[in-house]
């Protein structure tokens, strides 16, 4: 159901990979609350051809960059401005990946290029494009800018393994450039640490079933589906959040400040 909770607003959406995506479902319920946006993902994963069909269905056109590249988000920004007809109110970085969680490498065995990459893509390219945004001066007056968070930034998750920091400088990234744009422009900037969620990114991670389920067995609500997310990043793009700002925010049913939960207790009775 529509309130045009986002009517008249611009923006850019990253990540949309597939219908699984976090960024996707974003897109139908910005698109639905009457949003326009351009969608943008790295040129490698337009191959997979699914984005047009998203584009499509948003009424909208995809503009590949790869978010590590200031060159390629001067590029996206400068075109999607002359395509939306103006600045933007809301930017979404929907990236992560980690070469090192792709390619089984352990966290005492990590190939070091690696955890660069894995830094710059999931992490530093948020600072990237808040930059690029400010030097360009492409965002409006209470704009908001989120990026997507998972709790082992700030507990131990071992198996989450260098994606553990590049989370934790996301977030601190979100803190900072908060700050700043908050004083500069009325810009807010927050991360959004959402439950796991069965996406290409998601399911990368080793043992993830086994950490969805006992998730799921914590939380009081259950782990948070990617269509409430989806709803939750539409709301931080509302007007509605003027306020709200240099957060990190839960969005995991619970799960970060529960203890222990009855299920648990069951699992463990004969121990
Ligand atoms: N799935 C989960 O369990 C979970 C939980 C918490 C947070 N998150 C975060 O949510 C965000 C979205 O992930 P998702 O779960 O929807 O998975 P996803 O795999 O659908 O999305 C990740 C996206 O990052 C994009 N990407 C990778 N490298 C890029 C680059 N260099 N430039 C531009 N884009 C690039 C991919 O193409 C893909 O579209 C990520 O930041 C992820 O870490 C996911």
């Amino acid at each position: 159901m529509s309130e045009n909770l986002l009517r008249g607003k611009r923006g850019i959406i990253t990540g949309a990979l597939d219908e699984n995506s976090i960024a996707w479902k974003t897109a139908l319920k910005a698109k639905e609350q009457g949003a326009k946006f351009v969608l943008t993902n790295a040129p490698i994963a337009m191959r997979m051809g699914a984005i047009q069909d998203l584009a499509k269905q948003c009424d909208t056109i995809v503009i590949p960059a790869d978010a590590t590249s200031v060159e390629d988000i001067e590029k996206l920004y400068a075109e999607a401005k002359e395509y939306l007809g103006g600045n933007f109110d809301f930017i979404l970085h929907s990236i992560g990946m980690s070469p090192n969680v792709r390619k089984g490498r352990e966290y005492g065995d990590l190939n070091y290029d690696w955890v660069h990459k894995s830094y710059d893509i999931s992490a530093i390219s948020f600072h990237k494009m808040m930059q690029v945004a400010e030097k360009m001066d492409i965002m409006n007056e209470w704009g908001s800018i989120l990026g997507l968070s998972y709790i082992a930034a700030q507990r131990v998750y071992p198996f989450y393994n260098d994606m553990a920091e590049a989370k934790a400088l996301l977030e601190s990234i979100a803190r900072s450039y908060g700050y700043r744009y908050g004083k500069l422009k009325k810009v807010r900037v927050n991360t959004i640490s959402q439950s796991p969620t069965k996406t290409t990114a998601g399911t990368g991670i080793g043992g993830f079933d086994s950490f969805f389920n006992f998730s799921d067995s914590m939380s009081p609500l259950g782990n948070a589906p990617a269509d409430a997310c989806a709803s939750y990043i539409v709301m931080m793009f509302s007007d509605l959040t003027r306020y709200v700002t240099m957060q990190n925010l839960f969005h995991d049913g619970g799960y970060s400040f529960t203890g222990i939960s009855e299920d648990i207790i069951e699992q463990f009775k004969d121990k």
